[in-house]
């Protein structure tokens, strides 16, 4: 994570109908960029530390292709938004569905949190403009405040719900096979250990359908192969100035741009930490992805 130049103290947090968890305790900084972001004081990370704008594009909003599967029509898309935060994923995500035709399919976000102090602070009067919102009364802060007060927020084209709790948790009690877009964000798994392993991504696995891609950060070794072992294909995301690069996973390698390939099945063989620490079995975990389709290709 990168260190912030500035920091703005937290102002006194709205009350809300949701309760306040407090998991974490959040300020202000200004990226290197320029741009404000949150940072957790106790776990010391920064939401989006390359400029939030940006890297909700360049991970998030560009890759999953959102706005043109929107356009195509159909049923409702359904969004898992994995890790609310300061909500700048589900917002650009919100604000593109808000932008279409009626003709464009509706989309429906799920935000899984399980503390809202992030949010709150965003659209605190003193801080909303830096994060976008032009003023108390930009919908996009109507429907943000709203997802805060009451946990849902529904407009013609757009609904959002918040699923409030830990998110393994909640994510298993999402219907089977209905999300069509993954933006899988929480802290790193140094934070949030449970939160990447294989277990939970498996769990995430059961809520996702056919012709599903997952976006994340992430680009360790660990992360990528417990994707694999989840039941994902998984391939190369953007590079991003930061994170260099990220992470695609689907269900099936030919719904990825750059699936892995064999170079990268060297470098996992060679790794010194292979997987994550919930993989008890690793010589079978390394057979198992050896043997997986994306890497049978020439
Ligand atoms: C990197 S921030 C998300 C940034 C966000 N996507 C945005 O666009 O602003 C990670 C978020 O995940 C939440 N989180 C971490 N572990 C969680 C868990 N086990 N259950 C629910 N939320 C969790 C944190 O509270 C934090 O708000």
């Amino acid at each position: 994570m990168s260190m912030p130049r500035n920091v703005f103290m937290s102002p006194d947090a709205k009350a809300s109908a949701l309760p306040d968890a407090n998991k974490m305790e959040c300020e202000v900084v200004v990226t290197k960029n320029g741009e404000s972001a949150i940072r957790d004081r106790l776990s010391g990370e920064t939401m989006h530390p390359m400029g939030p704008g940006l890297e909700s594009r360049i991970v998030y909003l560009e890759p999953s292709r959102l706005e043109a599967r929107l356009r195509e029509g159909g049923p409702p898309l359904v969004l898992l938004d994995v890790g609310l935060g300061a909500a700048t994923n589900a917002i650009g995500a919100w604000r593109i569905s808000e932008s279409l035709p009626e003709s464009a399919r509706k989309l429906e976000i799920v935000s899984f949190e399980h503390d809202l102090s992030a949010l709150k602070l965003a659209l605190h009067p003193d801080h909303r403009a830096a994060f976008g919102y032009a003023n108390a009364a930009d919908e996009a802060h109507v429907a943000a405040t709203a997802i805060v007060d009451v946990g849902h927020h529904e407009t013609k084209r757009t609904s959002w719900r918040l699923s409030f709790g830990d998110l393994a948790h909640a994510i298993a009690h999402e219907p089977e096979g209905r999300a069509d877009v993954v933006f899988w964000d929480p802290f790193s798994r140094t934070v949030d250990p449970a939160v990447w392993s294989s277990k939970t991504l498996r769990t995430l696995r059961g809520a996702c359908r056919d012709g599903v891609t997952v976006h994340t950060y992430s680009a360790a070794t660990g992360v990528r192969a417990a994707f694999l072992l989840s039941g994902f294909a998984v391939g190369v995301g953007r590079s991003t100035g930061l994170h260099g690069e990220t992470t695609v996973a689907a269900m099936k390698p030919a719904d990825l741009e750059t699936p892995l390939d064999r170079s990268w099945l060297t470098r996992l063989e060679r790794s010194s930490i292979p997987f994550l620490p919930d993989v008890e079995e690793p010589a079978a975990a390394m057979t198992f992805i050896r043997e997986l389709p994306q890497f049978q290709a020439d």
